[in-house]
């Protein structure tokens, strides 16, 4: 039995792979910025409250930065640093699907700062995750009956969160993939058209994509509350995704979990009740 630490357990990824953890037997630290509640202990990246706290005595912990902050890199390496200087025995850090084409982008900082570390690690970079329909574009699926994004007719190999997190513990507790960076892939590429439909199956309701430019993206992001930097960010991986960036298929989870990737129609079936008929339900 081991015990780790989980940043962003109350997450789409972290929540999955606490439980995976807990269940394998694990102590499991699930921090929270916000007060904790019973099984919770407080970090907050922001003011680098609670870090040596949650780290101490650890086993390993899972890392990500939340999404809204472009400064990934100034908030992650302190727990890199408090990880060395505790002894924690292993990171394993989520970071995303073409972090590591600029070395200069906050992301890819804080991958080579726990490269350098000297603590083992693993990179997990996901592509887009599946769980985004049902979270970050509910919204527009069910008031307009729509996916409204401005990514054109390309590809994306979306991955189911709990993949992700199936892979993230087995790294956390398996030490013959140490010091390697994996990218996260479904096992199928598909237009949002594609999406879509396979969405109007499972939910049993007309949902179509509505291909938009980012000038008519801009406002629905600001207007659902992201900080500007951050919605300029997004547009900028959504002009990726476009571009091609998201169609590319690894090996990774089929290799790390000896199984194939859930697929999109896995997805839809077991997330339907996330999808409310109307915005009042
Ligand atoms: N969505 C995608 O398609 C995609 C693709 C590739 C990579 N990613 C990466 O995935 C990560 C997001 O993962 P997710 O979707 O599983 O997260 P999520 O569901 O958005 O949850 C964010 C988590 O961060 C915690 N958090 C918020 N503020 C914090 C702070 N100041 N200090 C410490 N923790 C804080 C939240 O818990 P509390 O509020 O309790 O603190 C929550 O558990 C991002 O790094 C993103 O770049 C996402």
């Amino acid at each position: 039995m081991s015990t780790f630490v989980v940043l962003g357990a109350s997450g789409t990824v972290g929540s999955e792979l606490a439980r995976g953890l807990e269940a394998a037997g694990h102590v499991v630290r699930r921090t929270t910025s916000r007060t904790p509640a019973a099984g919770q202990v407080h970090l907050d990246l922001v003011s680098g409250r609670g870090i040596d706290e949650a780290l101490r005595g650890a086993d390993g912990a899972f890392l990500l930065a939340p999404p809204g902050f472009t400064n990934q890199d100034v908030l992650l390496m302190p727990v890199i640093d408090a990880a060395r200087r505790l002894g924690v025995g292993k990171l394993v850090a989520m970071s995303a699907m073409g972090a590591d084409a600029n070395p200069e982008a906050p992301l890819r900082k804080a991958e080579l700062a726990l490269e350098a570390s000297g603590v083992a690690w693993n990179v997990i970079r996901p592509n887009w995750f599946m769980q985004n329909f049902h979270t970050y574009w509910l919204q527009g699926i069910v008031t307009q009956q729509a996916i409204v994004l401005p990514v054109g007719d390309a590809r994306t190999s979306f991955i189911d969160a709990r993949d992700i997190a199936d892979v993230g513990a087995a790294l956390l507790q398996r030490s013959e993939f140490n010091n390697r960076a994996f990218d996260l892939t479904g096992g199928e590429a598909l237009t949002h058209t594609e999406v879509a439909a396979l969405l109007s199956e499972a939910l049993e309701r007309p949902i179509r994509f509505e291909d938009v430019t980012p000038e008519t993206m801009r406002p629905l992001l600001l207007s659902a509350g992201l900080p500007a930097d951050y919605a300029e960010f997004l547009l900028v991986i959504l002009s990726f995704l476009k571009a091609g960036y998201a169609e590319r298929i690894t090996d990774a989870v089929p290799s790390i979990l000896n199984r194939a990737p859930r697929t999109f129609v896995d997805y839809a079936r077991d997330y339907r009740e996330a999808y409310p008929q109307s915005a009042t339900r």
